[in-house]
């Protein structure tokens, strides 16, 4: 395994490379993304991963100074499941003020985007350039960040990326809580609750497969559950998966059936965010 730091290595060391499956990540790693390691073997003779911790995805009160950079145990976890780890510093990313940014779509402004403005734009732009810089012919990213993936696939889509987005499941400790680099912040106390985000969704998507079709209701009492808990609660809702658009009923009462669920909560200072995909069968 190699540790690059600079784009003009790793173009050489790449340049006869024709099969590259890409994990981009901000480091911290843990299950999930070395889950996502192995699922780009097989897509992948040359398995690249990236930690960057992009100050442009940050807003100006969110924890870029203290997110955890692990770059020596993040090595020692990506022994013999990547090729070549790309670690490049902000100035190597960013040598210039950056002024091009990528757009994101309308979507980028609701769910998450509501609570973090610019976030989805900072990120889609260094996912380009990243994409740019390794030009893979498959890159990986997890479900658990369900918003970030639809939109790096409308990206790559709407701007002709010959790259293929493969999305990887949530992997979750043995409570349900999904993994996640930000878990570090919780409290002990914090911990044991925060698996009731994800029993919440499991609920919301148990009313769905029973019939319950009053989607502001099931929303509604899933925000006021969270909160009589003590959560600050940015969002629960249910979503139609092809767009994230609402999933309200349309004619004749019918809802569309490949729905997610998905929900972000503050828990103490610790900003948790899950979602559970839904098939309605009727
Ligand atoms: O999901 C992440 O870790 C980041 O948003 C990503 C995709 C690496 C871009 O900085």
């Amino acid at each position: 395994m190699q540790v690059i730091a600079t784009i003009a290595e790793l173009r050489t060391r790449l340049v006869d490379v024709n099969a590259i499956a890409f994990v981009p990540t901000m480091g911290n790693l843990h299950e999930g993304h070395l889950n996502l390691m192995r699922t780009a073997r097989e897509h992948g003779s040359c398995v690249v991963t990236s930690i960057f911790v992009n100050p442009l995805q940050f807003g100006p009160s969110e924890d870029f100074d203290k997110y955890p950079r692990t770059l020596e145990s993040d090595c020692a976890k990506l022994q013999g499941l990547a090729d070549v780890v790309f670690v490049p510093s902000i100035n190597e990313m960013y040598p210039v003020q950056q002024t091009v940014f990528i757009e994101p779509p309308p979507i980028a402004n609701e769910l998450c985007g509501a609570s973090r403005p610019g976030h989805f734009r900072g990120m889609a732009t260094v996912v380009l350039k990243l994409l740019n810089i390794v030009q893979p012919q498959v890159a990986l990213f997890g479900k658990k960040d369900y918003q970030q993936l639809h939109i790096i696939r409308s990206m790559v889509a709407q701007l002709n990326l010959p790259t293929r987005i493969v999305g990887g499941e949530t992997v979750r400790a043995v409570d349900g809580l999904a993994l996640s680099s930000r878990n570090q912040y919780l409290s002990v106390p914090e911990r044991g609750e925060a698996i009731f985000l994800y029993q919440t969704l499991q609920g919301m998507r148990r009313a769905l497969l029973q019939g319950e079709r009053d989607i502001e209701r099931l929303q509604q009492q899933a925000v006021e559950a969270l909160s009589a808990r003590g959560w600050a609660v940015d969002y629960v809702a249910v979503r139609n998966r092809s767009d994230l658009q609402a999933a309200s009923p349309v004619q004749g009462g019918l809802v569309p059936r490949e729905l997610v669920v998905l929900a972000a909560a503050r828990l103490g200072n610790t900003r948790l965010l899950d979602n559970i995909e839904v098939s309605l069968v009727d």
